[in-house]
C-alpha cells in the first residue's frame, strides 16, 4: 500500500554495525527498550529490565523473564461457547525475576530517577552476546560511583544466565552493599483491550512451595497454579574484592535475597557475579530439579564469568560464520539485518521440545504462542544457516503429531490438523475465524518439510518423522475437501481462512488450494520414494497409520483436479470464491490513525471488503513461483498490492520479495526497509510488547530470496541477483547439503565462493555453474 511514500523514520538508536546502544536513559520509551535490549538463549528470555528495578512512570515497564515452552493453563471463559472450542489457554509464564541486584552507596539506593546520572550507556553487543550498562552516578549525598553491569543468557548452557556487577568508588571511601534477589511475585501485564496481547491473568500463576539455602546456593521452588509444573529458580554468587566484606541472606515468602557489604576506598572497585539457573519439571523429574540446578551452578562458578563470556563469544563466532549478512552502503540496514538474526537466535528453542514464538522470548504479546510463522518465516533462515535448529523446529511438529490427530478428530476430520497457535501442541486459538479456520498451517508445515529436506538432503528426517506428518496432514485435506459436482468435479476446500486475516471463512482460498496441491503432489512422491528405497520402513509406517494405495492415489487425483479460483477478465487469481465480488475498502477516507484496522473496525466490517491485512495470494506467487508466468506475477501483484494494509508485520517482507522478482527494485527496497527495521524503528508501535520474529526472519528472506533471487528448484539452488541502487554491495552465506556457499553481489556482478564442502552445481540467471571448494566464480 502506497510504499513509494515510505520514508525511514529518524533513528531511535544510533546506527551501529554490531550493536544496539543508547547514550541516554529514555524513560518514556522504556518498555520498548526493554524488548529491544532483551537477552535470551532460546530457553531463558530476559527483557532489558534494570537490575535495580524501575522507578519511573507507572506503566512504562514490564518486568519479564520467560522460559520457552513453560506455561500455565487457564480455562477459557466463553460467554457463548460451542462444541470444539479450545477449553484451555496456555500462556507462556512470566517467571521468577532473577535479574534483581540493588546497589546502595552508604545506604542510598541507586536508581536512575534518583541522584544525578552523569554518564549512561547501554549496549547489546551482538558479537559477544552480552548486554552491558555503564553508568556514572552521583548519590544524593554526593558520592560518585562508576557502575558497570554485564549480563548474558548462556547460549551453550540452556539453564544458565549470569550477571556481573562492578562498582568503583570515584570520590569517596565508604560502604556499598549489593543485594541480589530472586523475586517470585509476578505482576501480570495489562492488555488494554489489544487482542494481540492476550488475556491478562487475575491471579498469581506461580505458587510458592518451598525455598532454601544450601552452601552457596539459594533456591525457590514454585508450582504453576493450573498446569502443575514445577519451577526451580536458583542463584549463587561470587564476590570479588580486596576489602573486608560481610554477607547475609534471608528470604520471605516469594523473595530470597543475599546481601554483600564491602567498605570501598576511593578509587577501588568491587564486583559481584550472580549465576542464575532455571529448571522445570517439563524437562526433568520433579525430584531431580535441585540436583540439576546445583550441577549447573557449580560448573558456572568453577568456570567463572569471563570464561563463560568467552564461550558465549565462540558460540556466536560460529553462528555468524553462516548467518551473517553484510550490507555495504547503508548502516541502518546493516544494523537491522544483524539485530534480527541475533534476536532470532536468542528466541529459538533448540531442544526439539520448544519452538519459536511470534514474539520470541522478548515479551508477552501473543502469549508465547507458536504459529505458522515458524515454517513460513523462521524455518528458511535456520534451514540455510543452522540446519540443526531447523530440524529441531520440525521435530517439534512431529512430537505434537498425536495432538494434531486428536484435534482433527474434534473437528470431525481424518488425519491430523496442527493448531493455529500453541505452546505444547494443543489448539490455543479462541477466535476460530482467524484461528482454527487457518487450516493452511498443515500445508505450510508440509512446505517447510519439503524445503528443509531438499536444502539439507536430510532424508533421515523424512523417513523417521517427516513422512508421517505429511501423510497424516494429506489425509486431513482429502477428508476436508471434496470433488465438487458444481465445479466440474474439481477438488474444492470450503470454509477456511487463508493467510489474510481480514477475510475469513471462505470457500477455495487460492493460497490454501495451491499449497495443498503442492503438498499432495509431494506426499505422493514421498510415498513412492519410501516404498521403493525403504520398503521395510514403508511397511511399518503404512501399517501404523493404516495407509492404503487407494488413499495415496486419491491424493494425486485431488492434486491434479485442484480448483483454483481465477478471474479471466482481470487475468488474476481470485483470493477466494467471493473476494472479487466485494466492495473495495475506502482507503481514501481512512485516516492514518485508523490503522491497524483491527483496532478500529468490527471484524465483520473488514470481512465485507476487499482489503488485506497481509500477503495472501502474493505469498503463493513467491512460494510456488514456478507455477506462475512473469506476466501473471505482475498482474496479480499489481492487483493485490494496493489492497494490502500490511497491518500484519508478516506482510512487507513478502511484498519486498515479489516486487524484487518483478523488477520493481525501488518498491522492494522500501518494503525491505520497513521489515528489516520493524522493531528498531518501532514501525508498528508495539515493540514494547515484544519483537516481531517473523518480520525479522522475513528480512533475511528479502535479501536472499528477494534481492538475490534465490530459489531451490528440484534440489538445485538458483540465483538471479540484483543490487539496489542505494547499496555498494551485499554478501551472505548459505548452507546447502553440508556445503557452505558465499554469495557477494556488487556493482560489477555476482561472485560465488564455495567455502566448505565438495563441488556444488548452482544456477546463475539460468546458467549452470560448478563451484569448487576454495575458488570463486564471478558473473
Ligand atoms: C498475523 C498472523 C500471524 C500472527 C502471529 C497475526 O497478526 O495475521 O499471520 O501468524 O500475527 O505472528
Amino acid at each position: 500500500m502506497r510504499m513509494e511514500t515510505y520514508v525511514r523514520p529518524q533513528p531511535l538508536y544510533p546506527y551501529e554495525a554490531w550493536s544496539l546502544s543508547e547514550e541516554t536513559y529514555d524513560e518514556a520509551n522504556n518498555q520498548r527498550s526493554e524488548s529491544l535490549f532483551a537477552i535470551g538463549n532460546g530457553y531463558i528470555g530476559m527483557r532489558g529490565n534494570f537490575e535495580e528495578g524501575f522507578y519511573g512512570m507507572l506503566g512504562n515497564s514490564v518486568t519479564g523473564n520467560y522460559l520457552n515452552g513453560f506455561y500455565d493453563s487457564e480455562p477459557i471463559v466463553y460467554p457463548e461457547g460451542a462444541y470444539g472450542y479450545p477449553e484451555r489457554n496456555h500462556a507462556m509464564l512470566n517467571v521468577t525475576n532473577a535479574q534483581r541486584v540493588e546497589l546502595r552507596i552508604e545506604g542510598q539506593l541507586f536508581h536512575l530517577n534518583s541522584g544525578v546520572v552523569h554518564d549512561y550507556r547501554r549496549e547489546l553487543d551482538m558479537k559477544k552476546g552480552m548486554l552491558t550498562r555503564e553508568i556514572e552516578w552521583e548519590a544524593p549525598g554526593g558520592q560518585r560511583a562508576r557502575i558497570r553491569i554485564r549480563r548474558f543468557a548462556a547460549l551453550q548452557h540452556k539453564h544458565l544466565a549470569a550477571i556481573h556487577y562492578e562498582v568503583t568508588a570515584l570520590n569517596f571511601s565508604g560502604a556499598i552493599s549489593l543485594t541480589s534477589a530472586l523475586d517470585g511475585k509476578i505482576a501480570s501485564q495489562n492488555n488494554n483491550g489489544d487482542p494481540r496481547l492476550g488475556a491478562a491473568k487475575a491471579e498469581q500463576s506461580l505458587l510458592l512451595e518451598d525455598s532454601g539455602r544450601d552452601g552457596e546456593l539459594s533456591w525457590m521452588r514454585q508450582r504453576t497454579r493450573h498446569s502443575g509444573f514445577v519451577l526451580l529458580t536458583a542463584m549463587s554468587h561470587d564476590l570479588q574484592t580486596n576489602q573486608p566484606s560481610q554477607t547475609s541472606a534471608w528470604s520471605e515468602n516469594e523473595y530470597a535475597a543475599s546481601e554483600f557489604t564491602v567498605s570501598l576506598r576511593q578509587g577501588e572497585s568491587a564486583a559481584l557475579t550472580k549465576y542464575v539457573t532455571y529448571h522445570t519439571s517439563k524437562d526433568y523429574a520433579e525430584g531431580e530439579l535441585l540436583v540439576r540446578a546445583e550441577e549447573v551452578q557449580r560448573m558456572a562458578r568453577q568456570s567463572g564469568f569471563e570464561v563463560l563470556a568467552q564461550e558465549q563469544l565462540s558460540f556466536l563466532e560460529q553462528f555468524w560464520k553462516t548467518a551473517d549478512v553484510e550490507i555495504a552502503g547503508d548502516p541502518a540496514l546493516q544494523q537491522g539485518i544483524r539485530f534480527n538474526a541475533f534476536q532470532l537466535l536468542q528466541s529459538v528453542g533448540r531442544d526439539g521440545a520448544t519452538n519459536i514464538g511470534a514474539k520470541g522470548l522478548t515479551g508477552e504479546g501473543y502469549e508465547g504462542h507458536y504459529f505458522w510463522d515458524t515454517e513460513m518465516y523462521m524455518l528458511p533462515f535456520f534451514t540455510y544457516t543452522r540446519p540443526d535448529i531447523a530440524r529441531a523446529l520440525l521435530h517439534f511438529r512431529y512430537a505434537t503429531l498425536d495432538k494434531a490427530r486428536e484435534r482433527a478428530r474434534v473437528m470431525s476430520q481424518k488425519g491430523a490438523l496442527f493448531p493455529w497457535r500453541t505452546i505444547d501442541g494443543e489448539e490455543n486459538s479462541s477466535y476460530y475465524p482467524a484461528g482454527t479456520a487457518q487450516a493452511h498451517i498443515n500445508a505450510d508445515i508440509a512446505y517447510g518439510i519439503k524445503q528443509y529436506v531438499s536444502a539439507t538432503g536430510d532424508s533421515d528426517f523424512l523417513l523417521n518423522e517427516g513422512a508421517e506428518i505429511l501423510f497424516e496432514t494429506s489425509r486431513f485435506w482429502l477428508d476436508l475437501g471434496h470433488f465438487n459436482p458444481a465445479r466440474d468435479g474439481k477438488f474444492c476446500i470450503d470454509g477456511v481462512t487463508g493467510p489474510d486475516e481480514y477475510t475469513a471463512i471462505v470457500n477455495n482460498n487460492a493460497y490454501t488450494n495451491l499449497m495443498v496441491q503442492d503438498q499432495l503432489r509431494y506426499a505422493v512422491q514421498v510415498a513412492g520414494w519410501l516404498a521403493e528405497s525403504h520398503p521395510a520402513e514403508d511397511q511399518r509406517l503404512r501399517a501404523a497409520i493404516s495407509l492404503t494405495d487407494e488413499e495415496i492415489a486419491l491424493w494425486g487425483r485431488a492434486a491434479e483436479n485442484m480448483f483454483v479460483p481465477y478471474d479471466a477478465e482481470l487475468g488474476i487469481y481470485a483470493q477466494d470464491d467471493t473476494f472479487l465480488t466485494k466492495a473495495k475498502w475506502d482507503f481514501q477516507n481512512t485516516p492514518a490513525d485508523k490503522y491497524p484496522l483491527l483496532l478500529h473496525f468490527h471484524p465483520l466490517v473488514i470481512y465485507r471488503h476487499q482489503v488485506l491485512k497481509q500477503a495472501d495470494l502474493v505469498l503463493a506467487l513467491f512460494l510456488l513461483g514456478e507455477r506462475f508466468t512473469m506476466e501473471e506475477k505482475i498482474r496479480n501483484y499489481r492487483y493485490y498490492e494496493p489492497l494490502t494494509t500490511h497491518d500484519s508485520s508478516l506482510s512487507p517482507c513478502i511484498h519486498s520479495i515479489v516486487s524484487a522478482e518483478i523488477g520493481e527494485l525501488e518498491e522492494a527496497y522500501a518494503y525491505f526497509d520497513r521489515t528489516v527495521r520493524m522493531d528498531l524503528d518501532d514501525i508498528n508501535r508495539n515493540a514494547k510488547d515484544g519483537l516481531h520474529t517473523a518480520a525479522m526472519a522475513g528480512s533475511w528472506m528479502s535479501i536472499v530470496y528477494g534481492f538475490a533471487g534465490m530459489r531451490l528448484v528440484d534440489g538445485m539452488l538458483e540465483f538471479a541477483p540484483a543490487l539496489p541502487g542505494q547499496w555498494d554491495s551485499y554478501r551472505f552465506r548459505i548452507m546447502n547439503q553440508g556445503r557452505l556457499l558465499e554469495v557477494l553481489v556488487d556493482a560489477e556482478g555476482t561472485e560465488y565462493g564455495l567455502l566448505e564442502g565438495e563441488s556444488l552445481q548452482i544456477r546463475h540467471k539460468g546458467e549452470e555453474l560448478t563451484l569448487e571448494a576454495g575458488k570463486t566464480v564471478r558473473r
